[in-house]
Protein backbone atom coordinates (compact mmCIF):
# COMPACT_ATOMS: atom_id res chain seq x y z
CA UNK A 1 0.00 0.00 0.00
CA UNK A 2 1.12 3.59 -0.44
CA UNK A 3 1.95 5.85 1.72
CA UNK A 4 -0.69 8.48 1.80
CA UNK A 5 -0.10 12.03 2.86
CA UNK A 6 -2.35 12.39 6.33
CA UNK A 7 -5.48 13.37 5.78
CA UNK A 8 -6.49 16.67 7.19
CA UNK A 9 -8.61 14.72 10.21
CA UNK A 10 -5.32 13.00 11.25
CA UNK A 11 -3.36 16.24 11.82
CA UNK A 12 -4.74 17.64 15.01
CA UNK A 13 -3.90 13.79 16.62
CA UNK A 14 -0.33 14.44 14.98
CA UNK A 15 0.00 18.10 16.64
CA UNK A 16 -0.65 16.58 19.35
CA UNK A 17 1.72 13.66 19.29
CA UNK A 18 4.29 15.95 18.51
CA UNK A 19 3.74 18.35 21.49
CA UNK A 20 3.87 15.53 23.91
CA UNK A 21 7.23 14.41 22.19
CA UNK A 22 8.33 17.38 22.83
CA UNK A 23 7.19 17.75 26.08
CA UNK A 24 8.14 14.12 26.95
CA UNK A 25 11.80 15.37 25.46
CA UNK A 26 12.26 18.34 27.79
CA UNK A 27 10.69 16.28 31.02
CA UNK A 28 13.63 14.58 33.42
CA UNK A 29 14.68 11.36 32.81
CA UNK A 30 13.53 8.95 35.56
CA UNK A 31 15.81 6.04 36.61
CA UNK A 32 14.81 3.47 39.62
CA UNK A 33 17.68 1.21 41.64
CA UNK A 34 16.87 -1.00 43.80
CA UNK A 35 20.03 -1.80 46.18
CA UNK A 36 19.54 -4.38 48.75
CA UNK A 37 22.22 -4.55 51.75
CA UNK A 38 22.49 -7.88 53.03
CA UNK A 39 25.66 -9.51 54.34
CA UNK A 40 27.41 -11.80 51.25
CA UNK A 41 30.44 -14.50 51.90
CA UNK A 42 33.31 -13.66 50.24
CA UNK A 43 36.57 -15.10 49.70
CA UNK A 44 39.61 -12.55 49.79
CA UNK A 45 43.16 -12.42 51.30
CA UNK A 46 43.14 -16.66 51.17
CA UNK A 47 40.05 -16.32 54.10
CA UNK A 48 36.22 -16.05 53.83
CA UNK A 49 34.84 -13.68 55.06
CA UNK A 50 30.83 -12.75 55.36
CA UNK A 51 30.66 -8.68 54.77
CA UNK A 52 27.81 -5.97 54.39
CA UNK A 53 27.53 -5.17 50.53
CA UNK A 54 25.00 -3.62 47.96
CA UNK A 55 23.45 -6.45 45.62
CA UNK A 56 26.08 -9.05 46.83
CA UNK A 57 29.05 -6.77 45.23
CA UNK A 58 32.32 -5.32 45.82
CA UNK A 59 32.14 -2.01 44.58
CA UNK A 60 28.37 -1.95 45.05
CA UNK A 61 26.34 -0.98 41.56
CA UNK A 62 26.84 2.02 39.13
CA UNK A 63 24.33 4.60 39.18
CA UNK A 64 24.30 5.65 35.37
CA UNK A 65 22.53 8.95 34.26
CA UNK A 66 22.60 11.86 31.86
CA UNK A 67 23.20 15.49 33.06
CA UNK A 68 19.66 16.65 34.86
CA UNK A 69 18.03 13.09 35.66
CA UNK A 70 16.59 11.90 38.14
CA UNK A 71 17.15 9.18 40.38
CA UNK A 72 15.33 7.37 43.04
CA UNK A 73 16.98 4.65 44.81
CA UNK A 74 15.38 2.12 46.94
CA UNK A 75 17.78 1.03 49.79
CA UNK A 76 16.52 -2.41 51.82
CA UNK A 77 18.75 -2.93 54.46
CA UNK A 78 18.86 -6.78 55.03
CA UNK A 79 22.03 -6.50 57.52
CA UNK A 80 21.66 -6.37 61.06
CA UNK A 81 22.70 -2.92 61.89
CA UNK A 82 21.41 0.89 60.81
CA UNK A 83 22.89 2.59 57.63
CA UNK A 84 22.57 5.36 55.73
CA UNK A 85 23.52 5.87 52.17
CA UNK A 86 24.72 9.66 50.54
CA UNK A 87 25.29 10.55 47.18
CA UNK A 88 28.83 12.02 47.14
CA UNK A 89 29.22 15.58 45.54
CA UNK A 90 25.48 15.74 44.53
CA UNK A 91 24.12 18.94 44.97
CA UNK A 92 20.52 17.83 46.01
CA UNK A 93 18.93 21.39 45.47
CA UNK A 94 16.44 22.33 48.55
CA UNK A 95 16.44 18.74 49.57
CA UNK A 96 18.77 17.82 52.20
CA UNK A 97 15.93 15.16 53.27
CA UNK A 98 17.81 12.79 50.61
CA UNK A 99 21.37 13.52 51.55
CA UNK A 100 21.96 11.22 53.81
CA UNK A 101 24.65 11.32 56.86
CA UNK A 102 23.71 9.29 59.91
CA UNK A 103 22.83 12.04 62.76
CA UNK A 104 22.99 14.96 59.93
CA UNK A 105 19.98 14.48 57.74
CA UNK A 106 18.47 11.37 58.94
CA UNK A 107 18.76 8.61 61.36
CA UNK A 108 19.89 4.88 60.61
CA UNK A 109 17.42 3.01 58.53
CA UNK A 110 16.66 0.48 60.62
CA UNK A 111 17.42 -3.22 59.82
CA UNK A 112 14.79 -5.04 58.06
CA UNK A 113 13.05 -1.64 56.67
CA UNK A 114 13.65 0.15 53.51
CA UNK A 115 13.97 3.98 52.52
CA UNK A 116 13.93 5.67 49.46
CA UNK A 117 16.20 8.53 48.69
CA UNK A 118 15.38 10.92 45.66
CA UNK A 119 18.76 11.60 44.21
CA UNK A 120 18.24 14.64 41.96
CA UNK A 121 21.19 15.49 39.46
CA UNK A 122 21.61 19.35 38.44
CA UNK A 123 24.69 20.93 37.31
CA UNK A 124 26.88 17.79 38.04
CA UNK A 125 28.51 16.29 34.77
CA UNK A 126 31.11 13.46 34.88
CA UNK A 127 31.70 11.11 37.64
CA UNK A 128 30.86 11.30 41.61
CA UNK A 129 30.40 8.14 44.54
CA UNK A 130 27.93 6.83 46.36
CA UNK A 131 28.48 5.53 49.82
CA UNK A 132 27.25 4.49 53.10
CA UNK A 133 27.36 7.43 55.80
CA UNK A 134 27.10 5.82 58.72
CA UNK A 135 29.78 4.25 61.12
CA UNK A 136 32.64 2.89 58.34
CA UNK A 137 30.20 1.08 56.72
CA UNK A 138 31.73 2.42 53.37
CA UNK A 139 34.76 0.15 53.51
CA UNK A 140 32.37 -2.08 51.62
CA UNK A 141 29.18 0.09 50.83
CA UNK A 142 30.29 2.17 48.20
CA UNK A 143 29.95 2.69 44.09
CA UNK A 144 30.28 4.66 41.23
CA UNK A 145 28.50 7.62 39.56
CA UNK A 146 28.43 8.22 36.14
CA UNK A 147 26.98 11.30 34.51
CA UNK A 148 26.60 11.52 31.15
CA UNK A 149 26.64 14.74 29.07
CA UNK A 150 22.93 15.70 28.48
CA UNK A 151 21.63 13.81 25.58
CA UNK A 152 22.79 15.00 22.23
CA UNK A 153 25.67 17.03 23.82
CA UNK A 154 29.16 16.07 23.90
CA UNK A 155 32.12 15.94 26.11
CA UNK A 156 34.45 18.84 25.87
CA UNK A 157 37.70 16.61 24.52
CA UNK A 158 37.35 14.57 21.82
CA UNK A 159 34.96 11.22 22.09
CA UNK A 160 37.09 8.65 23.91
CA UNK A 161 37.29 5.15 22.17
CA UNK A 162 36.49 3.12 25.52
CA UNK A 163 35.93 4.16 29.07
CA UNK A 164 36.40 2.35 32.28
CA UNK A 165 35.27 2.50 35.73
CA UNK A 166 38.34 2.43 38.39
CA UNK A 167 36.83 2.30 42.24
CA UNK A 168 40.30 1.96 44.56
CA UNK A 169 38.94 0.73 47.97
CA UNK A 170 40.60 -0.22 51.17
CA UNK A 171 40.76 -3.47 53.12
CA UNK A 172 40.05 -3.89 56.75
CA UNK A 173 41.65 -6.94 58.81
CA UNK A 174 38.25 -7.04 61.28
CA UNK A 175 36.13 -8.13 58.22
CA UNK A 176 32.11 -7.41 59.44
CA UNK A 177 33.57 -6.46 63.01
CA UNK A 178 34.80 -3.11 61.81
CA UNK A 179 32.06 -1.35 62.93
CA UNK A 180 32.27 -2.93 66.53
CA UNK A 181 35.91 -2.86 66.95
CA UNK A 182 35.51 0.84 65.69
CA UNK A 183 32.90 1.99 68.80
CA UNK A 184 35.07 0.21 71.14
CA UNK A 185 38.43 2.50 70.06
CA UNK A 186 36.37 5.00 70.08
CA UNK A 187 34.73 4.34 73.80
CA UNK A 188 38.12 3.16 74.99
CA UNK A 189 40.35 6.49 73.58
CA UNK A 190 42.32 4.20 71.78
CA UNK A 191 43.44 4.76 68.09
CA UNK A 192 40.90 3.49 65.53
CA UNK A 193 41.72 0.45 62.98
CA UNK A 194 43.92 1.16 59.58
CA UNK A 195 43.63 -0.17 56.72
CA UNK A 196 45.70 -3.57 55.64
CA UNK A 197 45.18 -3.20 51.81
CA UNK A 198 43.78 -1.02 48.78
CA UNK A 199 41.62 -2.39 45.73
CA UNK A 200 40.88 -1.67 42.38
CA UNK A 201 37.39 -2.69 41.50
CA UNK A 202 37.64 -5.00 44.35
CA UNK A 203 40.67 -6.49 43.64
CA UNK A 204 44.09 -6.42 45.55
CA UNK A 205 45.94 -6.94 42.94
CA UNK A 206 48.74 -9.26 41.63
CA UNK A 207 51.40 -8.23 44.50
CA UNK A 208 49.12 -10.46 47.45
CA UNK A 209 48.79 -13.49 48.18
CA UNK A 210 45.55 -15.49 46.78
CA UNK A 211 44.76 -12.83 44.73
CA UNK A 212 46.54 -13.43 41.07
CA UNK A 213 43.97 -14.90 39.50
CA UNK A 214 41.25 -12.26 40.30
CA UNK A 215 43.29 -9.33 39.11
CA UNK A 216 41.56 -6.69 37.37
CA UNK A 217 42.10 -6.57 33.79
CA UNK A 218 41.48 -3.67 31.31
CA UNK A 219 42.16 -4.46 27.63
CA UNK A 220 42.74 -2.32 24.94
CA UNK A 221 43.79 -1.52 21.37
CA UNK A 222 47.51 0.00 20.43
CA UNK A 223 46.06 3.61 19.23
CA UNK A 224 43.29 4.05 21.09
CA UNK A 225 42.42 6.78 24.08
CA UNK A 226 40.49 5.25 26.66
CA UNK A 227 38.52 7.19 29.39
CA UNK A 228 39.02 6.17 32.98
CA UNK A 229 36.81 7.27 35.91
CA UNK A 230 38.65 6.90 39.27
CA UNK A 231 36.98 7.09 42.15
CA UNK A 232 38.75 6.91 45.37
CA UNK A 233 36.42 5.12 48.02
CA UNK A 234 39.14 4.13 50.67
CA UNK A 235 37.77 5.34 54.43
CA UNK A 236 41.10 6.65 55.53
CA UNK A 237 43.43 6.75 52.64
CA UNK A 238 45.26 9.27 49.60
CA UNK A 239 46.17 7.29 46.82
CA UNK A 240 48.49 7.63 44.44
CA UNK A 241 47.74 6.12 41.25
CA UNK A 242 49.61 5.98 37.41
CA UNK A 243 49.84 3.69 34.38
CA UNK A 244 53.07 2.01 33.61
CA UNK A 245 54.64 4.49 30.67
CA UNK A 246 51.57 6.17 30.11
CA UNK A 247 50.74 9.69 30.50
CA UNK A 248 47.64 10.49 32.05
CA UNK A 249 45.47 13.55 30.96
CA UNK A 250 42.86 15.39 33.66
CA UNK A 251 39.61 16.17 32.01
CA UNK A 252 37.51 16.78 35.20
CA UNK A 253 37.58 16.05 38.92
CA UNK A 254 34.37 15.79 40.81
CA UNK A 255 32.12 16.07 38.07
CA UNK A 256 32.92 19.55 36.67
CA UNK A 257 35.22 19.81 33.94
CA UNK A 258 38.78 20.89 34.43
CA UNK A 259 41.50 22.11 31.69
CA UNK A 260 43.64 19.25 30.46
CA UNK A 261 46.55 18.47 32.72
CA UNK A 262 49.32 16.06 31.55
CA UNK A 263 51.06 14.22 34.32
CA UNK A 264 52.81 10.92 35.11
CA UNK A 265 50.71 10.10 38.30
CA UNK A 266 47.22 12.01 40.10
CA UNK A 267 46.55 12.10 43.92
CA UNK A 268 43.16 11.00 44.82
CA UNK A 269 42.00 12.12 48.45
CA UNK A 270 39.10 9.77 49.68
CA UNK A 271 35.80 11.11 48.24
CA UNK A 272 37.95 12.71 45.18
CA UNK A 273 36.75 11.34 41.33
CA UNK A 274 39.10 12.42 38.61
CA UNK A 275 38.69 11.91 34.79
CA UNK A 276 41.69 10.52 33.04
CA UNK A 277 42.43 9.98 29.53
CA UNK A 278 45.36 7.60 28.40
CA UNK A 279 46.03 7.09 24.81
CA UNK A 280 47.48 2.68 24.38
CA UNK A 281 50.12 4.28 22.49
CA UNK A 282 52.97 1.93 24.04
CA UNK A 283 54.74 -1.55 22.46
CA UNK A 284 51.53 -3.72 22.84
CA UNK A 285 52.04 -5.44 26.00
CA UNK A 286 50.88 -5.65 29.76
CA UNK A 287 51.25 -2.84 32.32
CA UNK A 288 50.72 -2.27 35.50
CA UNK A 289 47.95 0.70 36.69
CA UNK A 290 48.55 0.84 40.38
CA UNK A 291 47.63 2.43 43.15
CA UNK A 292 50.08 3.70 46.60
CA UNK A 293 49.01 4.91 49.78
CA UNK A 294 49.76 8.81 49.74
CA UNK A 295 51.23 9.41 54.07
CA UNK A 296 50.76 12.91 54.73
CA UNK A 297 51.36 11.87 58.04
CA UNK A 298 54.89 12.56 59.75
CA UNK A 299 57.63 9.70 58.47
CA UNK A 300 57.75 8.28 61.65
CA UNK A 301 54.45 6.96 61.53
CA UNK A 302 54.63 3.52 59.59
CA UNK A 303 52.14 1.55 60.82
CA UNK A 304 50.05 1.89 57.56
CA UNK A 305 49.85 -0.86 54.79
CA UNK A 306 52.55 -0.65 52.04
CA UNK A 307 51.49 -3.41 49.80
CA UNK A 308 50.45 -1.55 46.23
CA UNK A 309 47.08 -2.35 44.71
CA UNK A 310 47.56 -3.46 40.90
CA UNK A 311 45.53 -3.73 38.07
CA UNK A 312 46.53 -4.89 34.21
CA UNK A 313 45.98 -3.11 31.25
CA UNK A 314 46.63 -5.69 28.43
CA UNK A 315 46.81 -5.02 24.54
CA UNK A 316 45.72 -6.83 22.06
CA UNK A 317 48.15 -8.33 19.47
CA UNK A 318 50.62 -10.64 19.12
CA UNK A 319 53.48 -10.96 22.21
CA UNK A 320 54.34 -13.23 24.86
CA UNK A 321 52.57 -13.48 28.75
CA UNK A 322 55.22 -14.62 30.00
CA UNK A 323 56.84 -12.06 31.62
CA UNK A 324 55.16 -10.31 33.81
CA UNK A 325 53.73 -6.63 33.40
CA UNK A 326 55.47 -3.58 33.49
CA UNK A 327 55.70 -1.90 37.05
CA UNK A 328 55.49 2.08 36.94
CA UNK A 329 58.30 2.36 39.34
CA UNK A 330 59.60 5.88 37.74
CA UNK A 331 55.98 7.88 37.83
CA UNK A 332 54.12 5.95 41.24
CA UNK A 333 55.76 8.70 43.88
CA UNK A 334 56.67 6.78 47.54
CA UNK A 335 54.35 6.71 50.35
CA UNK A 336 55.69 10.21 52.00
CA UNK A 337 56.20 12.55 48.89
CA UNK A 338 54.31 15.56 50.07
CA UNK A 339 55.80 17.64 47.13
CA UNK A 340 54.37 14.96 44.68
CA UNK A 341 50.91 15.04 46.12
CA UNK A 342 50.74 18.96 46.72
CA UNK A 343 52.33 19.40 43.13
CA UNK A 344 49.77 17.73 41.92
CA UNK A 345 46.78 19.24 43.59
CA UNK A 346 47.93 22.70 43.13
CA UNK A 347 48.41 22.07 39.06
CA UNK A 348 44.40 21.60 38.87
CA UNK A 349 42.51 24.70 37.11
CA UNK A 350 38.61 24.43 36.07
CA UNK A 351 38.02 23.89 32.18
CA UNK A 352 36.40 27.93 32.37
CA UNK A 353 35.54 27.38 28.58
CA UNK A 354 32.28 29.51 27.21
CA UNK A 355 30.13 26.07 27.55
CA UNK A 356 31.50 25.49 30.84
CA UNK A 357 32.35 28.95 32.21
CA UNK A 358 33.60 29.95 35.80
CA UNK A 359 31.83 31.60 38.29
CA UNK A 360 33.63 32.40 41.01
CA UNK A 361 31.97 34.70 43.97
CA UNK A 362 33.73 37.77 43.71
CA UNK A 363 32.15 40.21 46.75
CA UNK A 364 32.83 37.88 49.95
CA UNK A 365 30.34 38.90 52.52
CA UNK A 366 31.26 36.41 54.95
CA UNK A 367 34.51 34.75 55.99
CA UNK A 368 35.97 32.02 58.16
CA UNK A 369 39.33 31.08 59.36
CA UNK A 370 38.99 27.47 60.15
CA UNK A 371 41.99 25.42 62.03
CA UNK A 372 42.07 21.64 61.31
CA UNK A 373 43.70 19.87 63.85
CA UNK A 374 44.40 16.60 65.81
CA UNK A 375 43.40 17.61 68.90
CA UNK A 376 43.12 16.00 72.85
CA UNK A 377 39.72 15.47 74.10
CA UNK A 378 39.28 15.54 77.91
CA UNK A 379 38.13 12.16 78.28
CA UNK A 380 34.38 12.20 77.58
CA UNK A 381 33.46 9.62 79.26
CA UNK A 382 35.76 9.34 82.09
CA UNK A 383 36.86 6.14 81.05
CA UNK A 384 39.74 6.06 79.00
CA UNK A 385 42.08 3.50 78.98
CA UNK A 386 44.68 5.56 78.05
CA UNK A 387 44.80 8.54 80.38
CA UNK A 388 42.67 11.91 81.07
CA UNK A 389 42.70 12.54 77.62
CA UNK A 390 41.46 10.77 74.41
CA UNK A 391 42.84 11.74 70.55
CA UNK A 392 40.27 13.26 68.52
CA UNK A 393 40.44 16.14 66.31
CA UNK A 394 38.66 19.43 65.50
CA UNK A 395 37.76 22.35 63.75
CA UNK A 396 38.47 25.65 65.70
CA UNK A 397 39.11 23.95 68.74
CA UNK A 398 35.71 21.94 68.89
CA UNK A 399 35.01 18.34 67.74
CA UNK A 400 32.12 17.07 66.93
CA UNK A 401 29.64 14.79 68.67
CA UNK A 402 26.51 13.36 66.76
CA UNK A 403 23.39 14.10 68.07
CA UNK A 404 20.66 11.37 68.88
CA UNK A 405 18.19 13.25 67.40
CA UNK A 406 19.39 14.30 63.34
CA UNK A 407 20.39 17.94 62.96
CA UNK A 408 17.72 18.94 60.28
CA UNK A 409 14.76 17.36 61.81
CA UNK A 410 15.92 19.57 64.70
CA UNK A 411 15.96 22.63 62.52
CA UNK A 412 13.07 21.63 60.94
CA UNK A 413 10.76 21.32 63.95
CA UNK A 414 12.34 23.51 66.26
CA UNK A 415 13.32 20.78 68.52
CA UNK A 416 15.52 22.37 71.10
CA UNK A 417 18.87 20.39 72.87
CA UNK A 418 19.47 18.60 69.59
CA UNK A 419 22.72 21.45 68.75
CA UNK A 420 23.59 25.02 69.28
CA UNK A 421 24.34 27.66 66.66
CA UNK A 422 27.63 28.72 67.68
CA UNK A 423 30.65 27.17 65.27
CA UNK A 424 33.08 30.19 66.14
CA UNK A 425 34.39 31.68 62.75
CA UNK A 426 37.56 32.09 64.13
CA UNK A 427 39.84 29.61 66.30
CA UNK A 428 39.63 30.62 70.33
CA UNK A 429 43.25 31.55 70.10
CA UNK A 430 45.71 32.71 66.80
CA UNK A 431 49.56 30.90 67.01
CA UNK A 432 52.12 29.94 64.95
CA UNK A 433 50.18 26.89 63.35
CA UNK A 434 52.80 25.08 61.41
CA UNK A 435 55.89 25.74 64.19
CA UNK A 436 56.35 23.79 66.71
CA UNK A 437 56.53 25.55 69.68
CA UNK A 438 52.53 25.67 70.37
CA UNK A 439 51.24 26.34 73.73
CA UNK A 440 49.86 22.97 75.18
CA UNK A 441 46.24 24.07 75.44
CA UNK A 442 46.09 24.92 71.75
CA UNK A 443 45.61 21.28 71.79
CA UNK A 444 43.01 20.84 74.02
CA UNK A 445 38.95 20.90 72.10
CA UNK A 446 35.67 20.23 73.55
CA UNK A 447 33.14 17.74 72.69
CA UNK A 448 30.29 19.74 70.95
CA UNK A 449 27.49 20.47 68.72
CA UNK A 450 28.19 23.65 67.30
CA UNK A 451 26.29 24.52 63.90
CA UNK A 452 27.04 27.40 62.00
CA UNK A 453 24.03 29.16 60.45
CA UNK A 454 24.41 31.37 57.35
CA UNK A 455 22.04 33.59 55.74
CA UNK A 456 20.63 32.32 51.95
CA UNK A 457 22.66 33.48 48.97
CA UNK A 458 25.84 34.99 51.50
CA UNK A 459 29.07 34.67 49.32
CA UNK A 460 31.59 33.28 51.35
CA UNK A 461 35.19 32.67 51.82
CA UNK A 462 36.74 29.97 54.25
CA UNK A 463 40.50 29.41 54.63
CA UNK A 464 41.12 26.02 55.90
CA UNK A 465 44.49 25.95 58.03
CA UNK A 466 45.97 22.76 58.42
CA UNK A 467 48.25 22.63 61.78
CA UNK A 468 50.96 21.06 63.51
CA UNK A 469 49.37 21.06 66.80
CA UNK A 470 50.41 17.04 68.97
CA UNK A 471 53.15 17.08 65.91
CA UNK A 472 49.98 16.01 64.52
CA UNK A 473 50.39 17.24 61.03
CA UNK A 474 48.63 15.95 58.38
CA UNK A 475 46.49 16.52 54.68
CA UNK A 476 42.59 16.99 55.49
CA UNK A 477 40.57 16.63 52.49
CA UNK A 478 37.57 18.78 53.40
CA UNK A 479 34.26 17.44 51.66
CA UNK A 480 31.24 20.03 51.77
CA UNK A 481 27.96 18.24 51.52
CA UNK A 482 25.35 20.30 49.24
CA UNK A 483 27.96 22.48 47.29
CA UNK A 484 30.98 22.47 45.14
CA UNK A 485 33.41 25.23 45.92
CA UNK A 486 36.09 26.94 44.37
CA UNK A 487 39.77 26.41 45.25
CA UNK A 488 40.67 30.11 44.79
CA UNK A 489 44.18 29.81 46.61
CA UNK A 490 46.39 27.47 48.76
CA UNK A 491 50.02 27.40 49.89
CA UNK A 492 52.28 25.98 52.36
CA UNK A 493 53.00 27.18 55.82
CA UNK A 494 50.89 29.23 57.82
CA UNK A 495 48.07 31.66 55.65
CA UNK A 496 48.98 35.35 55.33
CA UNK A 497 46.20 37.34 55.04
CA UNK A 498 47.45 40.39 53.46
CA UNK A 499 49.57 39.16 50.81
CA UNK A 500 48.21 35.62 49.98
CA UNK A 501 44.80 37.13 48.91
CA UNK A 502 46.63 39.10 46.52
CA UNK A 503 47.71 35.72 44.60
CA UNK A 504 44.38 34.40 44.74
CA UNK A 505 42.95 32.56 41.06
CA UNK A 506 39.75 34.34 40.44
CA UNK A 507 39.80 33.44 37.03
CA UNK A 508 39.92 29.02 36.85
CA UNK A 509 39.76 28.27 40.76
CA UNK A 510 38.95 24.12 40.29
CA UNK A 511 35.59 23.49 40.98
CA UNK A 512 35.43 19.94 43.92
CA UNK A 513 33.49 18.96 46.33
CA UNK A 514 36.44 18.25 48.37
CA UNK A 515 39.53 18.79 48.45
CA UNK A 516 42.86 18.59 50.66
CA UNK A 517 44.43 21.14 53.12
CA UNK A 518 48.05 20.23 52.53
CA UNK A 519 50.16 19.17 55.61
CA UNK A 520 51.57 21.89 57.02
CA UNK A 521 49.57 24.35 54.47
CA UNK A 522 45.93 25.90 53.71
CA UNK A 523 43.49 26.48 50.55
CA UNK A 524 41.21 29.24 50.66
CA UNK A 525 37.63 28.16 49.11
CA UNK A 526 34.87 30.50 47.92
CA UNK A 527 31.16 29.22 47.40
CA UNK A 528 27.41 31.28 47.58
CA UNK A 529 25.18 29.90 49.96
CA UNK A 530 22.50 29.28 47.39
CA UNK A 531 21.18 25.68 48.89
CA UNK A 532 18.96 25.95 51.44
CA UNK A 533 19.31 23.05 54.54
CA UNK A 534 21.45 21.69 56.46
CA UNK A 535 24.92 20.10 54.89
CA UNK A 536 27.51 18.51 56.37
CA UNK A 537 31.07 19.46 56.66
CA UNK A 538 34.25 17.01 56.96
CA UNK A 539 37.18 16.19 56.53
CA UNK A 540 37.01 12.96 54.38
CA UNK A 541 39.55 10.97 56.14
CA UNK A 542 37.13 8.84 58.89
CA UNK A 543 39.66 8.50 60.85
CA UNK A 544 39.55 11.99 61.47
CA UNK A 545 36.11 12.52 61.10
CA UNK A 546 35.16 9.94 63.67
CA UNK A 547 37.51 11.88 65.91
CA UNK A 548 35.35 15.01 65.36
CA UNK A 549 36.62 17.30 62.41
CA UNK A 550 33.44 18.17 61.12
CA UNK A 551 30.74 20.60 61.54
CA UNK A 552 27.25 21.54 60.10
CA UNK A 553 25.91 24.53 57.74
CA UNK A 554 22.64 25.43 57.94
CA UNK A 555 21.91 27.42 54.90
CA UNK A 556 18.45 29.50 55.80
CA UNK A 557 15.75 30.21 53.29
CA UNK A 558 15.47 32.95 51.07
CA UNK A 559 12.18 34.61 50.80
CA UNK A 560 10.60 32.54 48.04
CA UNK A 561 9.12 28.83 47.74
CA UNK A 562 11.90 28.39 45.26
CA UNK A 563 15.11 29.42 47.53
CA UNK A 564 13.76 27.45 50.49
CA UNK A 565 13.95 24.27 51.52
CA UNK A 566 11.53 21.03 50.58
CA UNK A 567 9.60 19.98 53.53
CA UNK A 568 10.13 16.22 54.83
CA UNK A 569 9.33 13.13 52.44
CA UNK A 570 6.06 11.33 54.15
CA UNK A 571 8.55 8.57 56.06
CA UNK A 572 11.93 8.98 57.50
CA UNK A 573 13.33 6.02 59.46
CA UNK A 574 13.01 6.76 62.94
CA UNK A 575 15.48 8.10 65.87
CA UNK A 576 14.42 6.08 68.49
CA UNK A 577 14.17 2.82 66.93
CA UNK A 578 17.19 3.25 64.90
CA UNK A 579 19.34 3.63 67.24
CA UNK A 580 17.88 1.44 69.50
CA UNK A 581 18.43 -0.98 67.17
CA UNK A 582 21.97 -0.27 65.35
CA UNK A 583 23.52 1.45 68.41
CA UNK A 584 22.67 -1.14 71.20
CA UNK A 585 24.58 -4.19 69.43
CA UNK A 586 27.85 -1.94 68.91
CA UNK A 587 27.96 1.27 71.20
CA UNK A 588 26.71 3.28 73.88
CA UNK A 589 23.97 5.31 73.03
CA UNK A 590 24.88 8.77 71.57
CA UNK A 591 24.25 11.46 74.65
CA UNK A 592 22.36 14.61 74.05
CA UNK A 593 24.76 17.17 74.46
CA UNK A 594 25.90 18.63 77.47
CA UNK A 595 26.95 22.35 77.88
CA UNK A 596 30.20 23.00 79.92
CU1 LIG B 1 31.69 11.25 50.83
CU2 LIG B 1 30.09 13.19 53.97
O1 LIG B 1 30.83 12.19 52.34
CU1 LIG C 1 41.65 14.91 58.17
Amino acid sequence: MAIRSPSVSFLPTLVFLLANALLVAEATNVHYYDFVLRETNITKNCTSWSLLLVNDSLPGPTIQVHKGDLVFVNVHNQGDYGVTLHWHGVKQPRNPWSDGPEYITQCPIPPGTNFTYEVNFTTEEGTLLWHAHSDWTRATVHGAIVILPEEGNTYPFPKPDGEEIIVLGSWYSQGDELNAVLAEDLDEGADVPRSVGYMINGEFGDFVACSQDSTYHMYVDYGKTYHLRIINAAVSAELFFAIADHNLTVVGMDAAYTKPLVSPYIMLSPGSTIDVLFTANQTPGRYYMAARRYSSESTDVTNFDHVVTTAIIQYSGNYSLDSSPIFPNRSLPSYFDYDAADSFIFMLRSLASEGHPSDVPLNITRRMFIVASISEILCPHHDCVIGPTTIGSSLNNQSWENPSTDVLQAYYKNISGVYTADFPDFPPVFYNWTGDDMPEESGVSDKVTKVKMLEYNESVEIVFQGSDILRGAESHPMHMHGYSFYVVGHGLGNFDNVTDPLNYNLVDPVLVNTFAVPRDGWIAIRFVANNPGVWFWHCHIDRHMSWGMETVFIIKDGDTEETSMRGPPSYMPPCEDSYNIARMKYRRLPRQISHT
